[in-house]
């Protein structure tokens, strides 16, 4: 059969629109939530005890910064440049906002195919250096994690720290499940029980595949999971809200 070129057609009968349509939703609901959350800044509190956002970890302050600028600004281009470059998320946004192709076995509007090879798509290519950087700061997330659960020489436990915990957690099953990370731990090699390193990188391989095959899943669950912990900071921070914890008060 001759392929048809016009935008949308298909002979699929299920509703293959729903997906990328609640996916390009979810996407855009995010990216306007994390501006006006990391732009209101110092007006909208970010941090309370040992609680830090995790927007805003880790925290810099530089006295050159004007009192407008967020230091949001100066974290959030790491991990958005990690996600906007994904794979997964490629696939995802390629099919909400530039319908190419919008689902499996649907027309597109683009009459011809040319990958990833021009500008500025050819910059997808950069995903690997962000990876290095997001390994950064999945580090630091660690750091504010372990950090929430001590306020002023006292150990304690919160709502606050178990929240920040389990957003590390899963940022770093997103940033370790990356298919760059688990190239670069395993790929690139003609025989896996060579050398005692080479047996290392393969248990390193298969235990990041572990994380690697659920990728969509943690991509969503990390995502949904910082701005919620984000949301739950300044909530507890400005008051809205009572952060149960250990601790006599902050
Ligand atoms: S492929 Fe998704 S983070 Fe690298």
């Amino acid at each position: 059969m001759a392929r048809q070129r016009r935008y949308g057609v298909t002979q699929r009968k299920d509703r293959w629109w729903v997906e990328p349509a609640l996916i390009g939703g979810g996407f855009f609901l995010f990216v306007i939530y994390t501006t006006v959350s990391a732009l209101l800044g110092d007006n909208w509190k970010f941090e309370i005890g040992p609680y830090l956002s995790p927007f805003f970890e880790p925290l810099i302050h530089p006295g050159w910064l004007p009192d407008w600028l967020s230091p949001a600004i100066l974290i959030l281009w790491a991990p958005l440049s990690f996600r906007t470059t994904c794979y997964y998320y490629r696939r995802a946004y390629y099919r909400s906002y530039f319908l190419s192709p919008p689902a499996c076995a649907v027309a597109e509007p683009a009459k011809r195919y040319s990958g990833e090879s021009k500008f500025p798509l050819v910059l997808q290519n950069a995903h690997r250096f962000a990876l290095y950087v997001a390994l950064i700061f999945v580090v630091f997330l660690w750091y504010g994690a372990l950090r929430s659960y001590r306020f002023e020489g006292e150990w304690g436990i919160g709502v606050g720290s178990v929240i920040l915990t389990a957003n590390a957690f899963a940022l770093m099953m997103y940033t370790v499940g990356c298919h760059s990370f688990r190239h670069l731990v395993g790929g690139s090699l003609d025989c896996y029980s060579c050398t005692s390193f080479t047996k290392l990188r393969h248990r390193t391989w298969s235990l990041v595949t572990v994380a690697n095959e659920h990728h969509r899943l943690w991509a969503w669950v990390s995502l949904i999971g910082v701005g919620v912990t984000d949301l739950y900071i300044h909530l507890a921070a400005n008051g809205v809200i009572t952060d149960l914890h250990t601790w006599s008060s902050f």
